[in-house]
């Protein structure tokens, strides 16, 4: 015993740093990824793969239950096992949808959706992300996350968009690197999707979706060019619609020529759930894992990859190496992440996670319009809000379909509202509307919301698109949800009027919407003092807002897609078609999706890609270009020159002056996000390689880089172009 109470206080101290580094380095090695290089991986696997009977191969290649695929016990192969994605740990759905909620602890951290992401436009954001959903995913007990989810936005009604991240390649690839970094350092897979052109829920089981060749290399593979050669994604999911008359998950040209040759993807191509059509297709063409969901039990040996392959491979019509094939794939990715080794422990709901969630809905809501500054509210001159609307109550995280989560807390706008409001505010609350199929407006819901916005000093509405009549029906799908699309880009369940109705009654009214994308704003736009584009912010959701509301945190959300006015400009209504014949559909808006098309055919947008405003402001100042050797070099000053600290994106488009073939206006090849001080300055620099300035030609089939002169624009949005410089590159 001692008894020198400094002694003692310093050898305590000592044990604890030494249990410190025993433990630290206990832990390193016990949850170490495997460092094996791949050759020693693939002789590992080789060895496995030898010592396994047909049938227990087979078994890996198809899913035993909606969420597992088998694995080999004898052989300490694991089940490998999934979840849904992309903005938080699903909801447990257990074995083939049966699962005893009430003793499952599957309260994960939503965060904001892929869309909201998307508008922080702050790649460390997205590791950040990742890294939430890859610690969730171990915590659960999960293999691999199914998530991002990165299809293009090319129409706004998509039920899906706001899954995803936006309508530019070049924002998709920055952002889905981070993402899946941020997963796969926790040891789980993450798996990208939908793999290829799933730009529409209607039909999306069996359209045959038909596009140039330029439009599929410039538009709708960069994101998973990046996500496979860039953030070494170990798993993408085959998208259900077809793809040149072939399905998407057996499609030889995406598969086998694009994805495993071309970008050299080593991981899984499983399908979508139930995407697998045919078995020859499946086997030849790429599909390593057939999921679905068999609802009676044990139906799942009936799989396109399951009996029918062992009967065939038996009787000597197809070689087994086709199998043995898709098994090295899946135990490659095993061995990559942490199945061989012990699971990283991972956590579930920390306060580090929703603090995570927060920051990127701080970062990814948009403020679309400010006149007269009427935002942020000032805390000390206001007395009363009347907050309207049902999304200010309501909790989204169960809705949306696969993508639903449970979350142990939503903090919905009112919550948020509410909580930031001293006492000295009297908040109110009022729906405005209901939320119901074919529910028009309400004009009792809307005298009563009047006569509360008309007492107050400042009216909230908040509204928008929601998930589904029923908070948590996945069969009662409406507006952003999976499985079907919006009917139009009008506001639902007479918002519209309501709208009219309360900033006629109050012209103080900050609008607030939630949703996937544009919405049809045009019958109270110009009357409106304040817009904000919440998204679905995910569990922090209201507090972000309300921390927004009132200006302690500056929004710095930018649009990762352009609002038209109508959705008669949008380009895949205006060029293309949507949504196809139920049978094929020819995207004859090519390359010109988003801002492509608005500013190259001098369309006015309501809202531009890139665009987001601040409680700040920034003046871009001596710009620079330097060329190099089919590169250049952008030097800029960007300066703070309002009185409160605040983020800019400073976006970066390129034209080509004169180009063999036709060229869009502009196009975004560099970005970055500067945090600056009041006064503050910074000289920020950012490089453009080759690839900023080649196009994909589809005559001669490939990317080509015409030396010549481009016009290089700095822009705060893609109308907002701050600065400009023609340079020749050669
Ligand atoms: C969706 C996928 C999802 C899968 C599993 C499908 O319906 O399209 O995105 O990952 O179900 O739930």
């Amino acid at each position: 015993m001692i008894k020198d109470k400094n002694l003692k206080q310093a050898v305590l101290k000592v044990s604890v740093v030494l249990l410190m580094i025993v433990y630290s380095a206990v832990t390193k090695t016990a949850f170490a990824q495997s460092t094996d290089n791949d050759a020693l991986i693939y002789r590992k696997i080789d060895l496995k793969i030898k010592q396994m009977t047909l049938e227990e191969k087979v078994g890996m290649i198809h899913a035993n239950s909606s969420f597992t695929s088998a694995g080999v016990k004898r052989l300490n192969i694991p089940e490998l096992v999934m979840s849904d994605g992309p903005h938080g740990v699903r909801l447990e759905h257990g074995r083939d949808w049966k699962t005893d909620n009430d003793n499952v602890n599957d309260s994960a951290t939503y965060l904001p959706v892929g869309v909201c992401l998307a508008s922080t436009w702050n790649p460390q954001l997205g590791y950040a992300y990742g890294s939430v959903l890859g610690s969730e995913t171990n915590a659960r007990g999960k293999d691999i996350i199914l998530g991002p989810g990165i299809n293009i936005i090319r129409t706004p009604l998509n039920g899906r968009n706001f899954e995803y991240q936006g309508e530019d390649p070049y924002l998709v690839s920055k952002m889905v690197v981070g993402y899946i970094k941020g997963v796969q350092d926790q040891g789980v897979a993450a798996c990208v999707k939908h793999y290829l052109a799933n730009n529409q829920e209607i039909d999306r089981g069996r359209i045959n979706v038909l596009m140039s060749e330029r439009a599929l290399r410039e538009i709708y593979l960069p994101g998973f060019k990046a996500a496979v050669k860039e953030g070494g994604v170990y798993s993408v999911m085959g998208a259900y619609n077809k793809f040149r008359g072939q399905f998407c998950t057996h499609n030889d040209y995406l598969v086998n020529k694009i994805l495993k040759k071309e970008f050299g993807f080593k991981g899984i191509l499983m399908s979508d759930w139930s995407a697998v059509h045919n078995t020859m297709e499946a086997l030849w063409n790429g599909t390593d894992l057939e999921m679905g969901t068999f609802f009676s039990n044990n139906s799942y040996h009936k799989f396109f990859l399951a009996d029918t392959v062992i009967a065939l491979v038996r009787k000597g019509l197809v070689d087994e190496k086709l199998v043995d094939e898709k098994v090295r794939r899946i135990l490659y990715v095993m061995y990559k992440t942490h199945k061989f080794d012990k699971r990283q422990p991972g956590a579930l709901s920390t306060s580090q996670h929703f603090e995570t969630a927060r920051k990127v809905a701080e970062e990814g809501i948009v403020l679309l319009k400010n006149s007269n500054n009427i935002l942020p509210l000032n805390k000390s001159a206001i007395k009363s809000i009347a907050v309207i609307g049902v999304n200010a109550v309501r909790h989204q995280s169960e809705g949306g379909g696969s993508s639903q989560v449970r979350t142990r807390y939503e903090i919905t706008p009112l919550d948020g509202i509410r909580k930031l409001s001293s006492d000295a505010i009297t908040v109110t609350y009022n729906s405005g509307y209901e939320i119901a199929k074919n529910a028009k407006a309400s004009q009792s819901l809307i005298d009563s919301a009047v006569a509360a916005a008309k007492k107050a000093d400042v009216a909230i509405i908040v509204g928008g698109w929601t998930h589904g009549y029923n908070n948590y029906a996945w069969s009662d799908n409406a507006y952003d949800a999976e499985g079907t699309d919006k009917p139009d880009m009008n506001m639902p369940f007479g918002q519209d009027e309501l709208i009219e109705a309360v900033i006629k009654a109050n012209p103080h009214t900050v609008v607030i919407l939630m949703g996937g994308g544009a919405i049809d704003m045009m019958k109270w736009i110009d009357n409106t003092a304040a817009v904000i584009q919440a998204w679905y912010p995910g569990s922090e959701g209201g507090n972000a807002l309300a921390r927004i509301l009132f200006g302690e945190v500056n929004p710095s959300g930018k649009l990762p897609m352009t609002f038209p006015k109508h959705l008669n400009e949008s380009p895949a209504h205006v060029l293309g078609e949507y949504p196809g014949d139920s049978i094929t559909e020819h995207y004859n808006d090519d390359i010109y999706v988003g801002y492509r098309y608005f500013d190259t055919y001098k369309v006015e947008p309501l809202f531009a890609f890139g665009h987001g405003l601040s409680y700040t402001t920034f003046s871009y100042s001596d710009m620079k270009v330097v060329a190099g050797s089919a590169s250049a070099t952008v030097y800029l000053t960007i300066t703070n020159t309002g009185k409160m600290a605040g983020a800019e994106t400073v976006q970066i488009y390129v034209k080509e002056d004169v180009s063999m073939l036709r060229r869009p206006e502009k196009e975004l090849k560099g970005f970055q996000k500067i945090f600056l001080k009041p006064g503050e300055n910074k000289r920020i620099t950012i490089t453009l390689n080759k690839e900023a300035f080649q196009y994909y030609n589809d005559i001669i089939n490939q990317w080509v880089f015409e030396p010549g002169v481009f016009t290089i624009m700095a822009a705060s949005s893609s109308r907002d172009i701050r600065a400009v410089k023609k340079v020749e590159i050669k």
